[in-house]
């Protein structure tokens, strides 16, 4: 009897210190879980991709659950698509994976909100769309759980094993939590995915532009600009004004239209030519407002027109030419014939003549300004391209050698020193070396006029192959600086100009810029012009190879 008390004691106890044991283990398995659950909430961040969240969940979850399958799937339009899965090389049910709606299992945990579990699928009687798949990869029972935000599905976590009843109705609650706190960072990765994209393609878009693009603040402080690589945003912001930053103005606020849109409101539009590059940039400010409609900063779009107009003007000089030169050519024949017999006569004149004679300076005069005469007709008619000039291929090179030679004589007697700068590697071109003479030899008088009263006074001529900016092909040219008086805007603004000159009329006929264009242009080239006033001026020839 005593016997019999003392061993059932003992298994009373037995009975007692089992259960506390297994109570213990299950505490200690919930707190584990619970555990993971917060360590996977502590790592997962909204950067993170979708591929980078499994694998950080994979290998924690495994110590607590046991699985052969983890999937998660979100709806997107309408539609399950598995994002990602364990394991990864798996094409089956893998990533990419659509889950029709009609009779899907994870479709189901999404309908019910609440967790399903499935514990012998081969044997199911209701069979489900994915479960031949299922089979494939030899799965046997699987629980699926909802990723719910704000009681709102997203999508559905997944559990898949190779053993039947694997997972017990116990599993329900810890599946489900770390179904919401995954639903809670999967959200959070997927929002942030988005706005970054958008933020990304605003960027794309704001930088694909290829013209001048920034936001200014009131204060003019530059907040963002379209290359940014060109800038160096002081971070303490008081660098960062547009007008030492970007300077389409030249540093003279006044002419930019944002000033103007600042104080008004609305949008301002304005052509500016920067004060010292010379180059025009047509300026749009429009205001922007914020939540308060209050005028808080300013988007300016800047854009480089200075080839446009410049292509615009050499039209307009062109329309403007060819008129011209119609009524001009019809002028010079009518002069031609008179004028040949003037200069005839005279010379006819004069050979009869004692150079004694009272008379004989006067025949001279008349037989000079007949010549003087005769050669404006000639530039008139070149200049209306009604003299015919044959092709064929030039050296530059020869150009500038002639060209000097013939009035190197003039130059050199005024003390200007001349430096030759030719290129050995110049190819020839298709043109008339006689015309391009002509321009040659009218940028070097010019240059010698210019230096009237210089003391050292200096042209260089050089020659070479430049990537044309403009045509962003190669091109020859000729290049032809003096040190000279230079010129003022409004002067440069007009020397293409037919009868322009700013030299005694017995010196300038204001011809010879207005036929080299004219010449520049017949041979598919330009005429670059570059000058300051007081330092010289470079003018170029530039023709196509
Ligand atoms: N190198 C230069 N430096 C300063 N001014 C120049 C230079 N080249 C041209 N110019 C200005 O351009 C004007 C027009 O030049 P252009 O060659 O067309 O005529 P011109 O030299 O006055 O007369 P011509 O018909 O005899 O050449 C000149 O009168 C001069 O004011
Ligand atoms: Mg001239």
């Amino acid at each position: 009897m005593v016997l019999y008390r003392e061993a059932a004691a003992k298994t009373q106890k037995d009975l007692a210190e089992g259960d506390v044991r297994k109570i213990i283990e299950e505490l200690t398995r919930q707190n584990n879980r619970m555990a993971i659950i917060q360590q996977i909430a502590k790592s997962i961040n909204v950067e993170m991709t979708y591929e980078e969240i499994i694998d950080e969940v994979a290998t924690p979850l495994r110590s607590v659950l046991s699985y052969d399958l983890l999937s998660f799937c979100l709806l997107e339009k309408g539609q399950l698509i598995i994002k990602a899965s364990i394991p990864k090389e798996q094409e089956i049910l893998g990533e990419g994976w659509v889950l029709h709606s009609n009779n899907s299992a994870p479709w189901k945990a999404i309908h019910d909100k609440r967790c399903f579990l499935r514990q012998d699928i081969w044997h199911d009687s209701h069979k489900y769309q994915e479960d031949e798949h299922l089979r494939m990869v030899n799965i046997k029972s699987a629980i699926m759980a909802p990723l719910l935000v704000n009681n709102e599905a997203i999508g559905a976590l997944n559990f898949g094993s190779s053993k039947t009843y694997a997972y017990s109705e116990n599993d329900f609650i810890f599946v489900q939590q770390l179904a919401d706190q995954l639903a809670v960072c999967i959200n959070n990765a997927r929002l942030f995915g988005e706005v970054s994209r958008s933020k990304r393609e605003w960027e794309e878009t704001f930088k694909a532009v290829p013209d001048k693009l920034f936001l200014i603040d009131c204060s003019f402080n530059v907040l963002r600009y379209n290359k940014q690589e060109n800038l160096l945003l002081d971070n303490d912001g008081r660098e960062n004004k547009c007008y030492h930053l970007i300077a389409c103005c030249g540093g003279d606020r006044q002419l930019c239209p944002a000033v103007e849109a600042f104080k008004t409101g609305v949008s301002a539009v304005r052509e500016v030519t920067h004060p010292s590059t010379r180059v025009i940039f047509n300026i749009s400010a429009y205001p922007a407002y914020n939540e308060n409609s209050e005028l808080c900063a300013m988007v300016v779009y800047v854009n480089d027109v200075t080839t446009k107009r410049r292509m615009e003007s050499q039209l307009f000089q062109s329309a403007k030419l060819a008129a011209i030169g119609e009524m001009a050519a019809g002028v010079a024949h009518e002069l031609n014939s008179p004028l040949t017999a003037i200069i005839g006569n005279a010379g006819l004149i004069l050979r009869k003549t004692d150079c004694k004679d009272k008379h004989y300076r006067l025949l001279e005069d008349i037989k000079n300004c007949g010549q003087r005469s005769k050669r404006i007709i000639q530039n008139l008619l070149t200049f209306a391209r009604q003299d015919s000039y044959s092709f064929g291929p030039v050296s530059l090179n020869d150009v500038v050698e002639t060209s000097l030679y013939l009035i190197s004589y003039q130059i050199e007697k005024n003390k200007i020193a001349i430096v030759k700068k030719t290129s050995s590697s110049i190819p020839v071109v298709m043109g008339n070396k006689l015309q391009l003479e002509q321009i040659i030899i009218n940028f070097l008088l010019n240059a010698r006029d210019a230096l009237e009263g210089v003391s050292e006074g200096r042209i260089e001529i050089c020659t070479g192959v430049i990537e044309d900016p403009e045509t962003e092909s190669p091109a020859v040219m000729i290049r032809v600086t003096d040190n000279g008086r230079g010129m003022d805007p409004g002067i440069l603004s007009q020397i293409f100009n037919p009868f322009f000159t700013t030299k005694e009329k017995t010196k300038g006929t204001g011809l010879g810029l207005s036929v080299s264009l004219g010449i520049a242009q017949t041979h598919g080239g330009r005429i670059d012009v570059a000058s300051e006033p007081g330092a010289g001026s470079t003018f170029s020839l530039i023709l196509p190879v």
